[in-house]
């Protein structure tokens, strides 16, 4: 049923929106104006405020009633099971009316009053009041009321409730019920605001949490792979080594004790084995000892030293372009280091490049790193996936992990450049 053909009670029929239809005069229309601001100014007002959400509905109620020459004015809101309840506070009620425990269960749409109230905003008025919803107050407890309309509660198609105003001296009028339809539709709006507000700070919770597991873990991986590193060298050391010097220096004795016996030759031969298993696993501790973390010098003399081994060792020329800022955090240098080592490596390993150039600079909030060989390339496609290979896989989700990102470009015969971008806090 249209809401034009139901709310034709006291003589004023409304007409579409809401708009009471007959012509009134110009002062009545300026009292129309007047009101509705008021109605809506309450409403937005709460956007402006840090009121809590009871105390602007008992605002909203106030301003509501007061529009409307209401003693009382309550918000009914929609939970989940199709229950009306109270929203608090609802204006006018003494704390101990039997308002507050009032649950109507609305059925499916168009069955009874309140559900087309609350889904279509339909209501009947009939000599200042709608005599059914009076009668629904009644059963519900409420006998103090003599007359009352509602509104829907809405925000475009979401039905958040119902807006009821009670006990006018002279009844409403569809005057009354339009200013009630017009904060109905503005409540909704700010509904769907303050829902959004709330899911964002969820969100925003959500993502701080997030951020916060994502931080520990790039400081585990910037201190795992070493910290794995060095529990493996200490027992290398303090092991292996010291058991293998023991193993030499009873040797020692006994081979001194040998001197011209037949034994001589091949416990000299057993020492020559022993020495070369001990540098083999000097040599092991060296590798694998982690690099310091906190470096001794800066970031730009750990790249050169780097680089100038790679001269010696491959002869590579390196070049450095390096505008490096004094303050990157260390979980932050760990990755650079760490990518920037591996990209090192494989020019070393795989490129057969004669000329190695790496520029490091601080762009848009963190550091741009670039490391370019002129060596033999390779297909990127093909390499970035091959098992057992993980250089390139790791260099990219170190980077990636701290919220930045790297790119491989390659060609056959072309050379190859590593870039890479991390932001500066984690
Ligand atoms: N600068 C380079 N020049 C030529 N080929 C390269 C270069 N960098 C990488 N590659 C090719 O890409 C492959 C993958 O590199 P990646 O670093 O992932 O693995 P890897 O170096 O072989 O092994 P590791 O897991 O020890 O790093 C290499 O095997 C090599 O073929
Ligand atoms: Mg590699």
């Amino acid at each position: 049923m249209e809401t034009a053909e139901l709310a034709v009670a006291g003589k004023v029929a409304l007409g579409a929106n809401g708009v009471p239809r007959p012509k009134r005069s110009a002062q009545q229309v300026e009292r129309s104006h007047e009101s509705a601001l008021a109605a809506v100014a309450a409403v937005s007002s709460y956007l402006d405020s840090d009121e809590d959400l009871p105390a602007f509905f008992a605002r909203l109620g106030a301003t509501i009633a007061k529009q409307t020459h209401a003693r009382r004015a309550a918000f009914w809101r929609l939970g989940p099971r199709g229950t009306l309840a109270l929203q608090p506070v609802p204006f006018g009620f003494a704390d101990e009316s039997p308002v507050h425990e009032v649950r109507l269960h609305l059925g499916a749409k168009g069955e009874g009053i309140m559900e087309r109230l609350v889904f279509a905003d339909e209501l009947e008025l009939l000599k200042g009041t709608s005599p059914q919803l009076d009668a629904i107050w009644r059963e519900s407890g409420l006998h103090e009321v003599k007359n009352s309309i509602a509104a829907a509660w809405r925000a475009g198609e979401r039905h958040i409730g119902a807006i009821a105003v009670y006990d006018s001296p002279h009844g409403f009028t569809a005057h009354d019920l339009w200013l009630l339809r017009l904060t109905g539709a503005a409540a909704g709006l700010l509904w769907q605001y303050k829902e959004a507000e709330d899911e964002l700070g969820h969100t925003a919770g959500r993502l701080e949490e997030a951020m916060a597991a994502r931080r520990h873990l790039l400081n585990n991986i910037a201190a795992g792979g070493d910290e794995a590193r060095r529990r493996f060298a200490s027992t290398l050391h303090d092991d292996s080594l010291q058991l293998l010097t023991a193993a030499e220096l009873q040797l020692e004795r006994v081979r001194a004790d040998s001197i011209g016996s037949h034994q001589a030759v091949q416990l000299e031969q057993l020492r020559h084995t022993l020495r070369k298993v001990e540098d083999s696993l000097r040599r092991l501790l060296t590798n694998v000892s982690p690099e310091p973390l906190q470096l001794a010098g800066d970031l730009r003399d750990a790249i050169s030293e780097r680089l100038e081994t790679m001269r010696i060792r491959a002869g590579i020329q390196p070049h450095v372009d390096s505008r490096l800022p004094a303050d990157v955090p260390p979980a932050i240098q760990a990755i650079m280091l760490k990518n920037i080592a591996e990209a090192l490596n494989n020019v070393e390993k795989h490129a057969r490049a004669t000329k190695v150039t790496v520029i490091a600079d601080q762009v848009e909030g963190g550091v741009h790193i670039s490391v370019h060989d002129d060596g033999t390339g390779f297909v990127v496609s093909e390499s970035v996936r091959v098992p057992g290979h993980i250089g390139l896989v790791a260099m990219r989700e170190r980077a990636q992990l701290a919220g930045g990102w790297c790119r491989i470009e390659s060609d056959p015969g072309n050379g190859t450049k590593i870039e890479f971008w991390v932001p500066l806090s984690l």
